[in-house]
């Protein structure tokens, strides 16, 4: 197949990665048991599905909201599935959404915030304004400045239609009366107010403007990678401040805002993807297997299982089309 010295690569990899991000082997565990994932493991790779024609934009997957003709809650579940916000926002065995889980980082560890409808502990009495300005600025309704380790440095390139309707979707879950656990961070990195002089340097506000040399689906696939889905946040090497890198983008990471490394998916043809074809990455995007037949562990398993595979499959292509359009980079 003249994959091998991939394949050896792949496996080299999963090595390094492998039980690094322990907050997520309960997902992958639960994951593995799928139908779908357990029926196709040992099957060729032609049985990777065709590219679905672009204008299939209504869902194929139950249970998963289709993208035209919803309501503004189906809309916005569509996207915080896509944005990951429920991973990171409920604690294992917690309440849904009711944060304090702990995400490990170079500085401490941050405890993620209740954003139930709570109007005490939660983010009930938020306006739009309140909302929209989180996620686009990094910045709380009593107007301070929130830790990158919110990947709003990704969510502030969402348009303002998508965070409202990511705001109507969170105003119908269950509200939970649970106080946000202070994060335990190492003394320095305790004070806010640093945190404005990180974004004067790293951080940018504001939507990504579409690309007219490019085509509409590549363009779908900027927006859900960049905006949404935060893929660089995770793949992307960062320096000893944590701002991404941005000249290796896409190139890799040795530690993961998890703890653990994530592969280069940039298509350099050596350290990268840039032997999966298009096909193969959504493929990879719906049930997590690698064009070797392994299958994705870690925080990627949670990416794919809570994220990528509940997307249409014309977003999943859509997001293959981007990532493989990313200048090679060796790393
Ligand atoms: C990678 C983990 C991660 C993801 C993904 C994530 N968040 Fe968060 N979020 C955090 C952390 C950590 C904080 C606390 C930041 C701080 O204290 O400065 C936070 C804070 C917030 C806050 C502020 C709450 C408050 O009481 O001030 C809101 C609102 C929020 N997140 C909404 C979302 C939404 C909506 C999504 C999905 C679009 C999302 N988050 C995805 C980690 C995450
Ligand atoms: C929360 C962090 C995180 C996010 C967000 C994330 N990934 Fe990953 N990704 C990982 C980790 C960790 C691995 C390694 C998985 C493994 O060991 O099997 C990985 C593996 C991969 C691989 C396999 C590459 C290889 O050479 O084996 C691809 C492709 C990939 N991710 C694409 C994406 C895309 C596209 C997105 C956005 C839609 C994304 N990832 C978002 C953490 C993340």
């Amino acid at each position: 197949m003249g994959h091998a010295p991939l394949f050896a690569r792949l496996r080299r990899r999963r090595q390094r990665s492998g039980g690094a991000v322990a907050w997520l082997a309960l997902v992958a565990g639960t994951w593995l048991t799928l139908p779908s994932a357990a029926q196709d493991a040992d099957a060729p790779l032609s049985a990777a599905p065709e590219a679905p024609a672009v204008s299939t934009l209504a869902s194929d997957t139950p249970g998963t909201a289709a993208l035209t003709g919803d309501s503004l809650v189906d809309r916005g579940r569509y996207l915080f599935d896509a944005a990951l916000c429920a991973g990171c926002h409920t604690a294992e065995d917690g309440m849904a959404l009711a944060g304090g889980r702990p995400i490990e980082s170079p500085f401490g560890t941050f405890y993620t915030s209740n954003i139930t409808p709570d109007a005490d502990y939660g983010i009930g009495d938020w306006s739009d304004e309140d909302f929209v300005r989180a996620l686009s600025e990094g910045i709380s309704p009593a107007g301070k400045h929130y830790y990158p380790a919110f990947p709003y440095t990704s969510f502030t390139k969402l348009t303002r239609e998508d965070m409202l309707a990511i705001k109507a979707y969170l105003g119908t879950v269950e509200p939970v009366a649970q106080p946000n656990r202070p994060h335990d961070l190492v003394w320095f990195a305790g004070w806010r107010w640093p945190l404005g002089i990180w974004k004067a340097i790293y951080f940018e506000s504001g939507t990504l403007s579409p690309d007219a040399s490019r085509s509409e689906t590549w363009n779908r696939g900027a927006y859900l990678s960049e905006a949404a889905a935060h893929c660089a946040e995770c793949h992307s090497p960062r320096d000893l401040l944590g701002g991404i890198k941005q000249s290796e983008r896409y190139a890799g990471a040795d530690d993961g805002i998890e703890g653990g490394g994530t592969p280069n998916i940039t298509p350099d043809k050596e350290t990268g993807i840039g032997a999966w074809t298009a096909d193969m990455l959504a493929f990879y995007l719906e049930i997590g297997m690698e064009p070797d037949g392994d299958f994705a562990g870690g925080a990627m398993a949670h990416v794919i299982e809570q994220g990528t595979g509940r997307l249409s499959a014309a977003d999943r292509a859509a997001i293959a089309e981007y990532i493989l359009s990313l200048p090679p980079i060796s790393r």
